[in-house]
C-alpha cells in the first residue's frame, strides 16, 4: 500500500473505526502535495464535472442512457468523439483501466497458444492476458541504463530481428511511454509489423496526454500503431478507471475487440466514471490548447529551478522521453530512490509515484499546479544540500530468465515455497515484481537464475518493495516441488 506512511496515522486515532472511506482518505491526504496519480490531482475546482461527480449521477443502463456494451446513443456518441480528438479509427470507453482494454485487446488478437512478440517491460495485465491464453511470448529485451535502472526504448532493430524469426507471430505489444516516460519509435515498429501483416498493441498506460503538441511528444495513435490503450487517470483529470482503446487501420477486427471488451470489463459500467471520460474529452476538446501550454509551462519552470541541483538530478537517461515523469536519479548519492521518496514524504509531505535503488518518480498531470511544482524543486534543492556525492551504485540489466515450461503449466504445478536466495536452478510457478511499476523479474515456468537472486536482493537491500503472485512473505518465492 503506497499510502503506508500516512494510513497508520489515520488508523493510531482513536476514531480510525467509525471514519468512513471518504473520510478516511481525506484524512490520509490533508495537506499533501500529490507528485502521483491520478491526474487531476484532487483540484476538483479545476474543473466543473470533477467537482459535481457523485452519487446523484450514479445510474444504470435505464432507457435514454445507452449501454457501453452495446453503444447506440449517447455513449456511441462520446466515444465518437474521442476517437475524433485522438484521431482513432474507432475508440472504446474504458472504466476498468487499461488493464482490461489489454486483455481485451490480447483476446482478440491472439489464438490460444499464440505467439507473441512482447516487450519485457509490459505490465503484469499483459502477463496475465498471455498466461490466459496459454500464449507464448518471445520477449524483446529493451535497452538499459544502468546508472538510473530504468528500461531504455524498444529498439525497431529488436522488433525487425524478432519478427523475421517469429513470422507466426499474432502480436506485437510494446509499452510507451513507459512509467518514467521512455518512448519508442511507434512509427518505425510499425512499419516493421506491417510489412509482415502483423498487429501492434502499444500500451499507452501513461501517454493518453501525448500528441496534443504544446511540448509532449509521442503519440501511439497518430504514428499508426493498431491498437493503443490509454488510462485517462494517469495523466489527465479524470478519474481512476478510466481510460480508452483506440484501433487504427485495417488488421484489427472492431467487432473481435468489441466482444473481448465484454469479457474482460464490467457487466455494470459505472457512470461516474463514463461521465468523468465525458468530462474529460470535452475539457481537452474546449480547453486542451491552453491546459497543456499551462502543464509545459509549469515544467519548464521546474526544470529550470532545478538546474542547480549539483548530486541529485532530475535530467532522465537521454532517450526520447515525456519529462512530466520527473525522475529524481540518486545514483551519484548516498540516498537511494527510496529514501529520496520517504525524505519528501515525511520532511515535505510530498508523496511520489514510486520509488526504486537509484530513483524515485514524481509523476506530474493535467491537474498540477505551479504551487505543486514549485513545492517540489524547493525541496529537492533543499535534499541536494544534505545529501554527499558517492560512487555510482550501478543496477545490472536484467537478464531474461530460461524458460523451463509455459506459465500455464507451471501454474499447475506442485509448488514449495523457498527463501529467494536458496532458489538458484529452480522454476518459478509464479510471477515476482515491485509495484509500481508491476513488470515482472521472473513469471511462472521460468528458472531463477543467481544474476535475478542478485538483482532481488540489491532491491531488497534499497527497501524496494516486491510482490508475488503467490503474496508470500517478504524474500520467499514459490517454485515447482518436482525438481527434475
Ligand atoms: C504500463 C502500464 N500499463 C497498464 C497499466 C494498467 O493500468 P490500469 O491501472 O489503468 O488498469 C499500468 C498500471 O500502472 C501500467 O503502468
Amino acid at each position: 500500500m503506497r499510502a503506508g506512511a500516512v494510513l497508520p496515522r489515520v488508523w493510531r486515532g482513536k476514531r480510525a473505526v467509525v471514519l468512513n472511506l471518504i473520510e478516511y482518505i481525506q484524512n490520509a491526504t490533508k495537506g499533501v502535495v500529490p507528485m502521483h496519480m491520478p491526474g487531476h490531482k484532487r483540484r476538483t475546482g479545476l474543473a466543473p464535472y470533477l467537482e459535481e461527480l457523485a452519487a446523484h449521477i450514479d445510474v444504470t443502463e435505464i432507457p435514454g442512457l445507452d449501454d457501453l456494451h452495446c453503444a447506440e446513443g449517447i455513449l456511441k456518441q462520446g466515444m465518437e468523439k474521442t476517437a475524433a480528438l485522438w484521431g482513432s479509427r474507432r475508440a472504446f470507453w474504458l472504466v476498468n483501466g487499461s488493464t482490461c482494454g489489454i486483455l481485451a485487446s490480447l483476446y482478440a488478437c491472439v489464438p490460444p497458444r499464440g505467439k507473441v512478440i512482447c516487450a519485457r517491460n509490459c505490465h503484469r495485465s499483459v502477463y496475465n492476458g498471455l498466461g490466459l491464453l496459454d500464449a507464448m511470448p518471445v520477449y524483446i529485451m529493451p535497452e538499459f541504463d544502468t546508472e538510473t535502472g530504468i528500461s531504455g526504448p524498444v529498439s525497431v532493430q529488436s522488433v525487425e530481428i524478432l519478427l523475421d524469426k517469429n513470422p507466426d507471430a499474432a502480436l506485437v505489444v510494446v509499452t510507451s511511454p513507459t512509467y518514467e516516460g521512455v518512448i519508442s519509435d511507434i512509427e518505425g515498429i510499425c512499419a516493421a509489423a506491417h510489412r509482415r501483416g502483423i498487429p501492434l498493441l502499444v500500451d499507452e498506460a501513461h501517454g493518453a496526454h501525448l500528441g496534443f503538441g504544446s511540448g509532449f511528444p509521442g503519440g501511439a495513435v497518430r504514428a499508426g500503431a493498431d491498437i493503443v490503450v490509454h488510462s485517462f487517470h494517469k495523466t489527465l483529470p479524470s478519474l481512476t478507471q478510466t481510460g480508452a482503446l483506440h484501433i487504427n487501420g485495417d488488421i484489427v477486427d472492431e467487432r473481435e475487440i468489441g466482444s473481448a471488451l465484454a469479457v474482460f470489463e464490467t457487466s455494470s459500467p459505472s457512470y461516474v466514471l463514463m461521465a468523468s471520460i465525458a468530462g474529460c474529452v470535452d475539457l481537452i476538446q474546449e480547453r486542451g490548447g491552453e491546459l497543456f501550454r499551462f502543464w509545459r509551462e509549469n515544467l519548464g519552470e521546474f526544470y529550470a529551478g532545478t538546474e542547480r541541483l549539483c548530486r541529485l538530478s532530475v535530467k532522465g537517461p537521454a532517450w526520447l522521453r515525456d519529462d512530466s515523469k520527473i525522475v529524481i536519479s540518486t545514483a551519484c548519492t548516498d540516498m537511494t530512490g527510496t529514501s529520496v521518496s520517504r525524505a519528501l514524504r515525511e520532511e515535505f509531505r510530498i508523496e511520489t509515484e514510486m520509488s526504486s535503488v537509484n530513483y524515485a518518480l514524481a509523476l506530474t498531470g493535467m491537474g498540477d499546479s505551479a504551487e505543486s511544482l514549485s513545492a517540489l524543486a524547493s525541496a529537492l534543492l533543499r535534499l541536494d544540500k544534505a545529501a554527499s556525492l558517492a560512487q555510482v551504485r550501478a543496477v545490472p540489466a536484467p537478464v531474461l530468465p530460461g524458460r523451463a515450461m509455459g506459465a500455464a503449466e507451471a501454474r499447475r504445478k506442485k509448488s514449495v515455497a523457498v527463501p529467494f536466495g536458496d532458489a538458484a536452478g529452480r522454476v518459478s510457478t509464479e510471477a515476482v515484481w515491485a509495484y509500481p511499476p508491476g513488470i515482472p523479474l521472473i513469471v511462472p515456468g521460468e528458472t531463477v537464475s543467481k544474476e535475478l537472486i542478485e538483482l532481488i536482493e540489491l532491491y531488497l537491500s534499497a527497501g524496494v518493495a516486491l510482490r508475488g503472485t503467490a503474496g508470500l512473505q517478504p524474500g520467499m518465492l514459490c517454485v515447482t516441488a518436482d525438481q527434475s
